[in-house]
């Protein structure tokens, strides 16, 4: 276990304490996730291993992609949980949403599936290209009453180029200003998404500006690289505290 009063130290996911966790790829067969049932099965028996109880499964949503429907997704959903072993059943809580692209097809109004309180969405844009939307998709969630929720900030390269470590990234905090909140991508933490990555995210977190934690698992492959976080005492415990605001999702 992570000891608080050293500077640094190896951490695991349950040292983190995720036992919600808002952003994943496991509904099989719809996106760049996992491709069926047995995989998806492995992700989440592993996922209950690690004390994750409570997952919400976000597919990709953007017409050039993934051009999947809230109706389609549904259905898939409503087939898929039937399947799964009843020791993972029992004792799991599964929720459907989705990740949406903003692009010039986001997603209509009637055909949105949001976090279990029905109004956070999730949204990403191309890691290498800002979308031009992003603002007026932000304002115009807001008007509706949606809660906007960036998926992890810290991979986009646009926001790792204007990322300065004394005025951190002036359009990333308009957007929050505008009432958007972030979600951290845990692997970030690893550094598997690179030192650009990693820069940032360690002063987004520092900074206070997330709000939510995701895994954004993929793959079970993808679940043995949640250790080895080398998070310093503060920052540790502000991953703890994204891991509560989790939950308070599912109340
Ligand atoms: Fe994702």
């Amino acid at each position: 276990m992570c000891l608080f009063r050293r500077k640094k130290d190896n951490c695991s996911l349950m040292d983190i304490g995720l036992t919600a966790d808002v952003h994943s790829h496991i509904l099989p067969g719809v996106d760049d996730g996992s491709p069926d049932t047995a995989e998806s099965t492995a992700i989440l028996e592993e996922m209950h291993r690690l004390g994750i109880r409570k997952v919400i499964f976000t597919p990709h949503v953007s017409r050039a992609m993934f051009p999947n429907t809230a109706a389609d997704l549904q259905a898939r959903f409503d087939a898929f949980l039937p399947a799964l072993p009843e020791s993972i059943r029992k004792d799991m809580t599964f929720h459907l949403a989705s990740e949406y692209m903003v692009d010039e097809f986001f997603v209509e109004a009637g055909d949105r599936l949001c976090w279990p309180d029905g109004k956070h969405i999730l949204i990403e844009m191309s890691y290498y290209e800002r979308s031009p939307k992003i603002k007026e998709t932000v304002f115009e969630l807001g008007m509706e009453g949606l809660q906007p929720v960036l998926a992890h900030p810290e991979r986009y390269v646009f926001y790792q180029q204007a990322f300065d470590r004394k005025k951190g990234v002036k359009e990333l905090e308009t957007l929050v200003d505008m009432g958007c909140f972030l979600q951290l991508n845990l692997l970030s933490l690893t550094g598997a998404y690179g030192e650009a990555s990693l820069d940032i995210v360690r002063w987004l977190l520092e900074s206070d500006f997330y709000r939510y934690l995701g895994t954004d698992v993929h793959s079970r492959s993808q679940l043995d690289r949640f250790t080895g976080f080398r998070l310093s005492a503060g920052q540790l415990e502000k991953v703890r505290q994204l891991a509560r605001n989790n939950e308070t999702l599912f109340v």
